[in-house]
């Protein structure tokens, strides 16, 4: 008997890692909205069985439209990670101000489609914002609206991610009884996925700065770089930033997991903060991976890492294709829910949906 698939829709949809992961654990993604053109293009071209709207999530049109591509499907899940930007508590509570109005959007479409399960990602700082009284009322209206509610901070890094990323999710269950139990953790800090076991495979483009379409200059490695591999055999967007020589120079001075900190003085001082100048730790997972600041390093090469290198520092599989300039598609990296991680919580939300 076919197993049946579990409709999703997807908010705020971006590039589509948290699809990609739910897809991963055998969900349907029905449909993606976004209204970031590039990013949606990115989302077309890898979700071949999923729709996208490009629409802004703050306007009631929107909504109208989705309600009209979904029809009659039942939607089982909705996902979505809510930019959390100016999010504003003025006065006692003050949830429904302006500028929480993305938040209230994923509020009105479980109330739209009422939905088995939903899942909201942010980032951890969401939890403590105004001494948690946004976690707690976000938890509170989708209590009201009959869903039990968990909330956690989870590290990517314990499902396979090969990233310190935190993240705040929220799971949701209509009429349950009982609440969401995130998914014992398949890594722990003495069998991390480095970066180095993640990108080792990957040309070094020290003489040549590659092109959006090339080819593996060798084997998979090890079981990481195999799974992220997968049937590919054309190596996607891995295409370095042409340098300024003074910065190559000046990342050359700095060792393994070093960083501004270690330069000679006088040397890169007109970058001179907290992350300024940081190479990736070979034997450890990478830190957060950001929308393309340019101030992480390869641990071994003196240059920025390439978008395919970060895609699999947050897990996109090599056949994951990301489309636009550089700068669209280091945002679409960077912004992501990391593939292993969403496909974590799909495979263990099933088990709630049956
Ligand atoms: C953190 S990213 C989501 C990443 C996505 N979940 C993933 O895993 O790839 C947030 C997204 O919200 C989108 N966004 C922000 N404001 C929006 C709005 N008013 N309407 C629709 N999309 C919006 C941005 O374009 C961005 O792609």
């Amino acid at each position: 008997m076919k197993k049946r698939q579990y409709n999703v829709l997807d908010l705020f949809c971006g590039c589509g890692g948290l699809s990609k992961g739910f897809e991963m654990a055998g969900y349907n993604i029905v449909l993606g909205v976004d209204f970031n053109e590039p990013a949606l293009k990115t989302y077309a071209y890898n979700h071949h069985g999923s729709k996208t709207l490009k629409g802004d999530l703050s306007s009631a049109k929107t909504f109208e439209e989705i309600e009209q591509i979904i029809g009659r499907k039942k939607i089982d899940v909705i996902i979505g990670g809510p930019p959390c930007q100016g999010f504003s508590l003025t006065g006692p509570r003050n949830f429904d101000d302006e500028r929480n109005k993305l938040y209230l959007a994923m509020i009105e479409s479980v109330h739209r489609f009422s939905p088995t399960a939903f899942m909201i990602e942010n980032v951890p700082g969401m939890a403590t914002l105004y001494k948690g009284e946004v976690r707690d009322e976000i938890v509170r209206r989708f209590t009201k609206m009959g869903y039990n509610v968990t909330c956690k901070i989870i590290c990517a890094a314990d499902y396979g991610v090969p990233q310190i990323r935190k993240r705040l999710v929220f799971i949701g269950l209509k009429d349950s009884t009982r609440g969401f139990e995130f998914p014992t953790p398949s890594h722990s800090v003495e069998n991390y996925v480095t970066c180095e076991q993640a990108i080792s495979d990957l040309p070094s483009l020290v003489d040549d700065i590659g092109s959006d379409v090339a080819e593996y200059v060798m084997p998979p490695q090890n079981d990481f770089q195999r799974l992220m591999r997968g049937e590919c055999n054309v190596l996607y967007n891995h295409k370095a930033v042409d340098h300024k020589q003074f910065v190559k120079d000046t990342i050359a001075l700095v060792p393994d997991g070093g960083n501004w900190k270690d330069l000679p003085k006088g040397v890169g001082e007109s970058r001179k903060f907290h992350m300024a100048w940081t190479r990736y730790k070979s034997d450890r997972p990478s830190r957060t991976i950001d929308t393309g600041h340019r101030n992480n390093f390869h641990y071994k090469w003196n240059r920025c890492p390439t978008v395919r290198e970060s895609a699999r520092l947050q897990t996109f599989p090599d056949d994951f294709v990301f489309i636009g300039n550089k700068g669209q598609q280091d945002k679409q990296v960077g912004n992501a829910v990391p593939c292993l991680m969403a496909k974590a919580i799909g495979e263990e939300l099933v088990k709630y949906l049956k």
